[in-house]
Order: C-alpha cells, then structure tokens, then sequence
C-alpha cells in the first residue's frame, strides 16, 4: 500500500513542473544525474531504432543521430541538443506502431507515469521481439515526498504483468537503480 502522495505524478503535474524548471534543469541535472548512471545507461542501448522517453533536453540520447526523443514538456524539448528526432507526446498515448524500437529508455521518467503498469504494457507494445527497456530510477523511500519510488519486487511485477522478462535490477548506488528488461522472442 501506498502512504505517501507524490508531489510530481501523472501529465499534468509533470507538465507543470518541467515547463517550469525548464530554464534552470541542466544546471540542477549536472549535479544529479552521475557520470557514470550516464554511462551505464548509455552501454545497455541495443540496437538503432532507439526511443528516448521523457528525453528532456537530450541528455542521455542527445547524441544519437537516429533516435526518437519524446517529452510532455515544451520548454525542456526547446532547450533540447538533439541529434535525432524530437516529439512532443505522451509515452501513455504514443504516435508509432507497435513493435518499432529496439531500445526505450526511461531515463528519469518512468516513475512520472499515471500508471506503471499500463506504461509498461506500452513499452513492451512498441518493443520489437528481442528489445529491451531500460530504465533509471530513483531507489530510495527518502524521495517517495516528491516522486513515486518503486522496489525491485515492483519493477519485476510490472514488467512481467506487461509480457516483458525482467534482466536485472541494480542499484547504482543509495539514490538510483537500474532496471532492464526484454520482450521475449517468442
Ligand atoms: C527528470 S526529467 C529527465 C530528462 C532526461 N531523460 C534526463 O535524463 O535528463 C523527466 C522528463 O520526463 C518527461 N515526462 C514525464 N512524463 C512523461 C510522459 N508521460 N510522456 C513523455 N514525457 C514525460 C518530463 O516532461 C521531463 O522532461
């Protein structure tokens, strides 16, 4: 059962708060987001067909020449260094057919969705067999004032109740975790 109530959850809110933050993110995000998160992110991407959602100002996938960046937020996609393809969209209402992309990453983005479980059904709906999702997260209760923090027993459930097959739940360190997981092949 769930306690506390987010802060930032769902669209709206999300929408709200990262057209605000907008002009100050990179600035906050620098000190944040760890090089080496950046790093292990970026050497789990498979493939080419690469969806980058919730790409914010391109951070993780900024420079990809062929990936898809899609983001809620219009001030964070204006201020986006991209190389591949930016869409303002909600990953919850996606405009591409199933089963397009070999990666989609959620870099800092899953825990906003309404609903994981249905996000997670998204996902493996537009993964081609073989793709993976990954994702990074925050890992500990202490942000759970601000945004939805999910375990390790929860990410499994999501992403087998949407036909994915967990690979691995990691801790980066006391505030991240990385989650990766796969649609079957058959
Ligand atoms: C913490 S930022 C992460 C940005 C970028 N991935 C990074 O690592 O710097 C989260 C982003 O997810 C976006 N977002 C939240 N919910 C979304 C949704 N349902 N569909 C698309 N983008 C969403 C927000 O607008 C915001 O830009």
């Amino acid at each position: 059962m769930r306690t506390t109530v987010p802060v930032v959850q769902g669209a709206a809110k999300a929408l709200r708060f990262f057209d605000r933050i907008a002009p100050w993110y990179d600035r906050i995000n620098v000190r944040i987001y760890q090089r080496q998160w950046l790093k292990r992110v970026r050497a789990e991407i498979h493939g080419l067909r690469i969806l980058d959602v919730g790409v914010g100002t391109g951070f993780t996938t900024g420079h990809l020449t062929a990936s898809v960046g899609i983001d809620l937020s219009r001030e964070m996609l204006k201020r986006a260094r991209y190389q591949g393809h930016l869409i303002r969209a909600d990953v919850m209402h996606p405009p591409f057919r199933p089963g397009v992309f070999d990666t989609i990453i959620f870099a800092g983005s899953f825990y906003y969705l309404p609903s994981p479980e249905a996000g997670a059904t998204i996902t493996a709906n537009l993964l081609r067999p073989g793709g993976r999702v990954i994702i990074l997260s925050p890992a500990t209760r202490l942000l759970a004032l601000f945004v939805r923090v999910y375990g390790p027993e929860e990410y499994r459930q999501f992403m087998e109740g949407a036909g994915l097959r967990p690979v691995r739940y990691e801790r980066l360190n006391w505030a991240a975790c990385l989650v990766i997981a796969e649609r079957p092949t058959s």
